[in-house]
């Protein structure tokens, strides 16, 4: 006879290395808050409806509120023979309460148990990333408004393209983010549904409460349909994608910070506890921490792949291969969290170096496109503005000179519509300034961005 819960028809038990590989407990134990969450508001729905009487409920859950202490202080130990957390679940409040504990399970099977906690845990987890994603929106509303008038280079094919600050340059990255918090918005509404009730797949005889238990943890309404409700993993899914843009935003960030921090940009300074050194090159200031989080990127995508594939030929309703969904959720939600974390800590110490950024101004032909804008504006057509302008960057590149250090004859050699004005519009902080189309680097536009972006985490 088999030992296991579920083992009434079985003679022969399973090879204990087999156990252990179809087993989840090792690493659903995460799931025991939830799971004991989800138990009480079914023994509370069941009790309710008379399904089992009053007494047996309130047996039941006082055992399960205890589970619950225990689970949040640490104290409860789980046994790998009882294959997954629903099991040993029930296994330790039958040695807690006795055979009444069996009545728990009355009306539900675990199908529907494992898919519920699966939602709550999504739920949970995804507010907590919220919260990270806030953290980090903040730290670099931080810099960028000590960084209001650093003026950089923009960059285009990572080459020098047009002045930029180094707020604006942080600010997109804010944008991105909060993009990232809609999204997880919408991971949270998609679990929103209620599975527990659903049974197997085809829902249960015994007169339950679906709307009582879906209220009792705090979903909208049940899901309309029982084998939809135990094998959908979209919200999962949903999750996983969410994180591998935020995984993907922070990997940019990271790689424009390793680039700052290189001697070549020497834009930005990295504070020492979020930098390493080389066990051999003693000058060397490596950045670390930049580096991991653009490589975990290819963890969090392929914890998504995984779970995307897991899916593809899976027949209805619940089969075997959505235990698969667990590891690559814990992995991803982790990862990220962590990522978001200390990124964050990395952007809120890094020390900006406004100097450097404003030397790299003075090559590269960034006021280039304002040469021309200046003969547009004096009514000569762009194209040929355009070309004007291409031929004194040709010129500057020959003779060593910036724009700004040609004489006049010079500009004038090649269009007779420059007049001496042509140096104050094009030193790089007039250009700058006069970036003021909404959404350009112009302070003020800044500024603007900066309070938009403290709207949208209603601060
Ligand atoms: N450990 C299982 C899982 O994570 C729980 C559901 C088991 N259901 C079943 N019919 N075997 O998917």
């Amino acid at each position: 006879m088999s030992n296991k819960l579920w083992g009434g028809a079985f003679t022969q038990s399973a090879d204990s290395s087999l156990e252990e590989f179809w087993g989840s407990i090792r690493f659903d134990k995460r799931l025991a808050d939830v799971d004991v969450q989800g138990s009480i508001a079914h023994a509370r729905m069941l009790g309710k409806t008379g399904i089992i009487t009053g007494d047996e409920a309130e047996q039941i859950i006082a055992g399960l509120e205890g589970i619950l202490a225990d689970i949040t202080v640490g104290t409860i130990t789980f046994n790998p023979q009882d294959e997954d957390i629903h099991m040993n679940i029930e296994r330790i409040l039958h040695d807690r309460i006795g055979i009444v504990a069996g009545k728990l399970h009355t009306a539900r099977s675990r199908n529907d148990q494992v898919v519920t906690d699966m939602h709550l845990f999504v739920r949970a987890a995804a507010q907590k990333t919220k919260t990270h994603l806030t953290a980090l929106i903040t730290a670099l509303i931080c810099q960028a408004e000590t960084n209001i008038d650093s003026i950089m280079p923009g960059y285009t094919h990572l080459q020098r393209a047009q002045p930029v600050t180094f707020a604006h340059h942080l600010l997109a990255y804010g944008w991105m983010f909060a993009r990232d918090l809609i999204r997880m918005d919408q991971v949270i509404k998609s679990t929103s549904l209620c599975p527990l009730g659903a049974g197997a797949l085809a829902g249960t005889p015994f007169p339950i409460d679906r709307f009582m238990t879906a209220q009792e943890l705090g979903f909208d309404a049940p899901y309309p349909n029982s084998m939809d409700a135990v094998s959908n993993r979209d919200y999962v899914l949903e999750l996983l994608m969410a994180n591998s843009l935020v995984e993907m935003h922070l990997s940019r960030l990271c790689e424009d910070v390793i680039l700052w921090v290189s001697s070549e940009f020497g834009f930005v300074r990295l504070s020492d506890a979020y930098s390493t050194g080389s066990s051999m090159m003693p000058q060397k200031k490596n950045a670390d921490l930049a580096e991991l989080v653009r490589g975990k990127t290819g963890r969090v995508y392929g914890d998504f792949f995984t779970l995307l594939t897991v899916m593809k030929g899976v027949p209805m309703t619940y089969n075997k291969d959505f235990q698969e969904d667990k590891e690559c959720l814990f992995d991803s939600v982790d990862t990220v969290q962590n990522s978001l974390i200390h990124i964050a800590g990395m952007v809120e110490t890094m020390e900006a170096r406004p100097n450097r950024m404003i030397a790299a101004t003075k090559e590269g032909y960034l006021n280039a496109t304002d040469v021309a804008d200046y003969l547009a504006a004096k009514g000569v057509p762009f194209r040929e503005a355009h070309e004007v302008a291409a031929k004194l960057v040709a010129y500057g590149i020959g003779a060593q000179q910036t724009l700004n250090d040609l004489p006049i004859e010079v500009f004038q050699a090649y269009h007779p519509a420059f007049g001496p004005d042509i140096y104050a519009a094009i030193d790089i902080c007039t250009v700058l300034a006069r970036r003021a189309s909404y959404s350009g680097p112009a302070p003020a536009q800044v500024q603007n961005q900066i309070e938009g972006l403290k709207k949208t985490l209603g601060v």
